[in-house]
This record gives C-alpha cells, sequence and structure tokens, in this order.
C-alpha cells in the first residue's frame, strides 16, 4: 500500500513503520536532489508552522525555518510562551491548533509533544526532548546512505558514551527499525533503559536488526559508522565532573577508528560537539579538569571519516521530507 502520512505527528520513530521511515528519507533524498537543481518548492504555500523551543538551538530551529521557507510556507519563532507557566499545555495547544497548520516542539519531556499532539489537532514534530530527537536520526540515516558504500540493512554503527540520552535511545530504535546493527560502547549505568531496550529488540525480531551493548572498545571492530554525542546534554549541566570520570574511556580518538579494522569507516556526531577550546563551556571543563576535548578528539573530528557536517545539513533535507510528508502537497511542486 503506498504510504500516506497526511495529518501525523512525528513524535518517536516508535511511531513509524520501516516502510514509512524508507519513505521520509526518499523524500529526503529527492528534495535535496530539487534543491540543488534550484527547484522552488510550493508544497508548504499558505501554511504557517510555529516553532516552540525551551532547549537552545542552531540546526533543528535554523533547518525548520529554511525547510518551511523553501517550501512556501510561513514560521512563527516562540520561545517565551505563556505555556505551562500562565497558561495550561491543553489550552495553549488548542490556541496554536487554531492559528497554525503544524507546530515544532524542542524541550524537556516527552510528555509535552504527546499532549501538543493530543490537544492541538494539527501534525507536532518532534524537534528534541530529554527521551528522543526523531528528526536527527533521519539525517543520521540519509547521511550513511550517503557515505557509505551499503544498504542500511548491512551496516554496524556503534554509538559511543552516554547510551541513555535522547540519542543513544534514538539510534537504538532508528537501527532497530531499518534492520541495522546497532552497538552501544557504553558503561553499563549508561545504557538505555530496559523497557525501551526490550522495545528495540522486539522491532529488532521482526526487522533482523542487531543490538548490543558493550563496555570493551573490541565492540567497535567492524564498524561502518561510530557516533557519538555530547557527555552532558542539555539540562544536565550539574554532571560534567561524573560524566567526565565515567565516559573519559569512551572518547571516540584515532586508536578507537583504528580498531574498526575499516579504512572506510564514517563518523557521525548529531552536533553540537566538545572537540576543542573554543567554546565557552569547553574553555570552563579545560580550566577546571584540565581537559580539551570530550566525547570525540580534535583529530578525528577534523579528519577525512568525519562526516559531521554532511549531517547537518541533512537535518534540514530531511526536517522537509517530514514537513511535506505530514503537511504538504507535493503535487505543486510539478
Ligand atoms: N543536532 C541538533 O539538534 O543541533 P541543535 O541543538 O543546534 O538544534
Ligand atoms: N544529547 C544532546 C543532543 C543535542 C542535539 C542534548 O540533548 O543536549
Amino acid at each position: 500500500m503506498a504510504v500516506d502520512l497526511k495529518g501525523r505527528s512525528f513524535l518517536t520513530l516508535k511511531d513509524y513503520t520501516p516502510e514509512e521511515i524508507r519513505y521520509l528519507l526518499d523524500l529526503a533524498h529527492r528534495l535535496k536532489a530539487d534543491k540543488k537543481a534550484g527547484k522552488i518548492g510550493h508544497s508548504l504555500d499558505g501554511k504557517n508552522i510555529v516553532l516552540i523551543f525551551d532547549k537552545t538551538s542552531t540546526r533543528t530551529r535554523c533547518s525548520f525555518e529554511v525547510a518551511c521557507y523553501d517550501e512556501g510556507g510561513h514560521v512563527t519563532f516562540l520561545s517565551n510562551s505563556q505555556m505551562g507557566k500562565k497558561e495550561s499545555l491543553e489550552d495553549t495547544a488548542r490556541v496554536l491548533g487554531r492559528l497554525y497548520d503544524g507546530i515544532e516542539y524542542r524541550g524537556f519531556e516527552q510528555r509535552v509533544v504527546e499532549q501538543l499532539a493530543e490537544f492541538s489537532g494539527v501534525p507536532v514534530w518532534n524537534g528534541l526532548t530529554d527521551m528522543f530527537h526523531p528528526t536527527q536520526i533521519l539525517a543520521d540515516l540519509m547521511t550513511i546512505e550517503e557515505s557509505v558504500s551499503k544498504p542500511l540493512k548491512e551496516v554496524k554503527l556503534v554509538y559511543a558514551g552516554d547510551a541513555r540520552n535522547n540519542m543513544g535511545n534514538s539510534l537504538m530504535i532508528g537501527c532497530a527499525k531499518m534492520g541495522m546493527s546497532f552497538a552501544a560502547f557504553a558503561p553499563k549505568e549508561l545504557w538505555p533503559e530496559e523497557k525501551l531496550v526490550s522495545e528495540a529488540k522486539a522491532i529488532a525480531a521482526q526487522t533482523g536488526a542487531s543490538i548490543e551493548f558493550s563496555e570493551d572498545v573490541s565492540v567497535v571492530e567492524g564498524a561502518d559508522v561510530l557516533y557519538t554525542d555530547v557527555w552532558v546534554s542539555m539540562g544536565e549541566e550539574a554532571l560534567f565532573e561524573e560524566r567526565i570520570r565515567k565516559l573519559s574511556p569512551y572518547r571516540i580518538t584515532m586508536d578507537v577508528v583504528r580498531r574498526t579494522g575499516n579504512e572506510d569507516v564514517i563518523f557521525l556526531h548529531c552536533l553540537p560537539s566538545f572537540h576543542d577550546l573554543g567554546t565557552s563551556v569547553g574553555r570552563e571543563i579545560y580550566e577546571k579538569y584540565g581537559i580539551t576535548e570530550m566525547e570525540v578528539s580534535d583529530e578525528v573530528f577534523r579528519s577525512r571519516y568525519s562526516r559531521a557536517f554532511d549531517e547537518a545539513e541533512n537535518r534540514m533535507h530531511t526536517i522537509k521530507a517530514v514537513m511535506v510528508a505530514t503537511l504538504g502537497d507535493l503535487s505543486r511542486n510539478g
């Protein structure tokens, strides 16, 4: 049956079938090619979209804005609303649903995107919560398809570091959905919660994916993709000392890259990244703990293995695909 995502929210990849994710990736590849060919989109003509950010962002906000403008829509950026303070989430959702055709939300609890979807009556897109970051995973899968000369089902992705954050959780689910080999190289106390691992394993049993966790670096052997994320996510800033102590053995260095045994391995990072002293936070950490890089060495970050900036660009193409598929009218693009 043809995939039809009209009117759907995008809250977690758990809600999407492998065929639906495939459809979004194919659409993203097509929209990227169209943009490179200079084609102007109209699929979101007349649509108004609100972008709610309760946490900071560069890529996600800019991707939603550019993607929307590229397809003829309009955006409002909202970072200081009444929601949850002077007005309930439910009432705010009902108001925004009257004014807007789609809502993006970035913040803390997954419950918030779920309730926005429940009460607004329009598609809601998860731009990152503490639990999941599903639009990022689409960009990651797209980048893998561009850079690894194997179908996704044959790709082994190893995620190093904080495996129970939004990226660890979402990559595990995304890889399971697409029949990939997912391995987390992380200390046991930072593995994803058991309930989510069971869900991922149940999906994997259907798709032929494998899910593995290890504290031993040998798990990177044979990897096609090495992935990492910050050791301290937004909202967890009190945890730097503990995380540096726990996660330093899991930094992606050239030794780890060599240990894959794969000269064609690629390095991915959702960004932002602490790989040098170019940030105020990085400099504070250096003053306090004497380290100049955290989750990835500067050498790997800047190496020929790194596809982090292709990945950042692909945020826009994949977010565009999500908005167009759930809200747009592609027949207007000719
Ligand atoms: N990767 C990502 O979500 O980046 P931003 O926090 O800049 O949006
Ligand atoms: N885990 C990170 C991802 C940033 C895109 C965070 O939540 O801060």
